[in-house]
């Protein structure tokens, strides 16, 4: 594994998400009106996880690098009895409550202030879901959080990973927010690294043109017996 050769800083991403207004415009970099048709995607792909003959269970989710709550509210919600949330961010966690709504908030479970670097999950999750954050993680840092995300992991639960993926087959960097986009042979490098699967991959329909191609994956451990009553979709 490379080390962190993009000059990820972390406290740099920080500072730059403290910045940013507790909105669906601001989470998504002034993109909030990509957000029905990204959850619709989402949705479509989820159900298509939840059809499986060894589906994950809809008891507990996890949403990573949550924002104010976007794809908590809209996603996991009402799709699993509880949700936790990671987000490191201050502002926005103050926000999440207000923004999934007092009928819903009762369906969030705990709030972890943390950074996926850091984050250690002490429950078993049916699905862990990151979106639009993987980027904020180095290399190895990405690898070591997959493997602890993968452990927990309840009885057929799944991680799933949405994320923008370059055209270029390059890395390529924003020192606005510290971050850098992977392209799609570089996630699968870092899959195989933390030992996971991929049973299922989808490319998002009907975002607009100009903007990075996005991705989602839907991992399990490497091994898992359950595997071959699944189905990979590649794109
Ligand atoms: C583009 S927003 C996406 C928010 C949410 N996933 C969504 O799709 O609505 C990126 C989020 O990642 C958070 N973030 C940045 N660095 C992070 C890190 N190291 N660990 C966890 N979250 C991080 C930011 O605070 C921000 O809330």
């Amino acid at each position: 594994m490379s080390s962190n050769k993009y000059d990820i800083n972390y406290d740099k991403a920080l500072e730059y998400w403290a910045d940013i207004p507790p909105t669906v415009d601001g989470v998504l970099g002034g993109f909030g009106f990509i957000s029905d048709v990204d959850i619709n995607g989402s949705q479509l792909f989820l159900n298509s996880l939840l059809s499986f003959e060894n589906a994950p269970g809809t008891n507990v989710a996890v949403d990573c690098g949550a924002g104010i709550g976007r794809i908590t509210k809209h996603l996991l919600i009402p799709n699993f009895q509880s949700v936790d949330i990671v987000e490191p961010d201050e502002k926005f966690i103050n926000s999440i409550e207000e923004f999934v709504g007092i009928d819903k908030k009762s369906k969030i479970g705990t709030i972890y202030r943390v950074g996926l670097q850091e984050f250690r999950p002490e429950r078993k999750y049916d699905i862990i879901w990151n979106q639009w954050v993987l980027g904020y993680l180095t290399d190895e840092d990405l690898t070591t959080y997959l493997i602890r995300c993968r452990d927990s992991l309840a009885h057929n639960g799944v991680i799933i990973i949405k994320e923008n993926v370059t055209s270029s087959g390059k890395v390529e960097k924003d020192d606005a927010d510290s971050s850098i986009t992977r392209s799609l042979k570089q996630y699968l490098k870092i899959f195989k690294c933390a030992n996971l699967k991929r049973i299922k991959q989808c490319k998002q329909t009907n975002f607009p043109s100009g903007i990075y191609p996005v991705y989602m994956f839907a991992l399990i451990p490497q091994g898992d017996e359950d595997v071959d009553k699944k189905t990979l979709n590649p794109a």
